[in-house]
């Protein structure tokens, strides 16, 4: 029994039962509810608002203070130091690489680039007009089709070749994406390059010209990706973790993340922010939309305004901000009209009391949907830009899981159907 508990008196059970309190290196307590089942009740909690699920030691994010941590060390000055194949490899190891460790880190992701030339075919198969999410989502589970019969999860070496394997492949699937919906060639990756450069090289290149990539676009992309690489317990992160609980192929965990990560409460959001600003379509509609979002009648939202987790400044936004103006004036588009709206409606957002009182504040989609926009990143492709960088999150979490002894995910609910009935 840990030192502190609560205590938990239900009307109708004749005792006090006793829930043990746990006190993490940071952050919240939690009450463990674990035993309450053997007293015949279950805790509720839809949407995971107060449920911790799971022990981790990878990322810690404090909402109110706008804090986000990975493995102890602020995103802040992992964006201004530290490269995203260093994020990577300090979210799989838990440390920063050294300098070999980093070189050797570095070779290890060049030499899983490629994908098996059977991967092509699968793109044949799709519409040209299909979502790049949705080839993703495929192309990725399908990789389990590759990478399945001589893997074993419970060995940790396989679980790093995975790990490797998928943050090495997602540019490359993902630029896939995208040269199929334009109908130009698959661009091989070049090893001679950094991971965000050769992204960008697989996403505009072709082979009928000599690579040329902006090192300030490689290096705003790279932070891009670094932004994104983790954030604790979100939904597809869970999701992730929830699939690996029932010992599943990790490309096809992964593959269900992706699926979660698609919607527009998530990762779809900064595409939404794209589709919000054009449906807004001049600066003098913003108020009308400023007040849709605030009619409670109204569904409508402001597409990357307000977060679950924070209710300050995401700290994400405040470097991807900074980005934004810098890659704005590498390209003089400043004065792009779809830009003034977005600035213009993150002024009266900032100002408006629904959105202070409600702790409303730009997210990081807010930013970098008009990044990737600035960059020429289609629209459709954004999520899949947020994918690629959440991958080691996803395969890090996935991997503490497995290192651990865990349990099958397996809620319960609360039934409010029939009893039991005749035909
Ligand atoms: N515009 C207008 N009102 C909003 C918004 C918004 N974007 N977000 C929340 N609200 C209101 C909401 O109507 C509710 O009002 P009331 O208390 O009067 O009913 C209140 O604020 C709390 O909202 P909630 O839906 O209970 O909060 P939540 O924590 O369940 O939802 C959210 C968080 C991110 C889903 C929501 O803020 C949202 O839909 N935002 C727009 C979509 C978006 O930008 N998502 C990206 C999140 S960041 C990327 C990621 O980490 O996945």
């Amino acid at each position: 029994m840990s030192a502190k508990t609560a205590k938990l008196q239900i009307d109708g059970i004749d005792k006090v039962i006793e829930l043990p309190i746990y006190e993490g290196t940071t952050g919240p307590d939690v009450l463990d509810v674990r035993g309450l089942v053997s007293e015949g009740v279950f805790t509720y909690d839809p949407g995971f608002v107060s449920t911790a699920s799971c022990e981790s030691e990878i990322t810690f994010i404090d909402g109110g203070k706008g804090v986000l941590l990975h493995r102890g060390y602020p995103i802040e000055q992992l964006a201004e130091k530290a490269t995203f194949l260093e994020t990577c490899f300090l979210l799989l190891n838990g440390e920063l690489p050294t300098p070999e460790q980093k070189t050797a880190f570095e070779n290890t992701i060049r030499y899983h680039t490629m994908v098996d030339e059977h991967i092509h075919q699968f793109f044949k198969g799709f519409p040209k007009n299909a979502h790049p999410m949705a080839m993703l989502v495929g192309v990725v589970g399908a990789l389990s089709a590759f990478y399945h019969d001589d893997l074993d999860i419970d060995d940790p070496t396989h679980r790093k070749l995975a790990a490797h394997r998928l943050i090495a492949k997602m540019p490359t699937l993902a630029a896939m994406c995208y040269k199929h919906s334009v109908g130009q060639p698959f661009m091989y990756p070049q090893n001679s390059m950094g991971f965000a450069e050769n992204f960008l090289h697989m996403m505009f290149g072709t082979p009928c010209e000599e690579p040329n990539v902006s090192p300030t676009l490689a290096k705003a992309m790279d932070t891009i990706f670094l932004l994104h690489a983790d954030h604790e317990q979100n939904a597809s992160t869970s999701t992730v973790r929830l699939a690996g609980s029932s010992g599943a192929n990790p490309y096809a965990c992964i593959a269900s993340g992706i699926a979660a990560l698609w919607g527009p409460s998530h990762g779809g959001a900064n595409e939404a922010v794209l589709e919000m600003l054009y449906e807004i379509g001049d600066e003098s509609n913003i108020e009308e939309y400023i007040a849709k979002a605030k009619d409670k009648n109204d569904p409508f939202r402001l597409m990357g305004f307000g977060h679950r987790v924070y209710k300050n400044f995401d700290p994400r936004a405040t470097v991807m901000r900074k980005i934004c103006d810098e890659v704005l004036e590498e390209l003089g588009v400043e004065d792009d009209p779809l830009f003034r709206i977005a600035r213009k409606l993150e002024k009266i957002a900032l100002e408006d009391e629904y959105f202070i009182s409600k702790k409303l504040y730009p997210n990081v989609d807010f930013y970098s949907g008009i990044i990737l926009k600035a960059i020429g990143i289609p629209t459709s492709l954004f999520t899949v830009i947020f994918a690629t960088g959440r991958t080691p999150g996803w395969i890090a979490h996935w991997d503490e899981m497995l290192s651990h002894p865990y349990k099958i995910g397996r809620p319960r609910q609360l039934y409010k159907g029939h009893t039991p009935r005749d035909i």
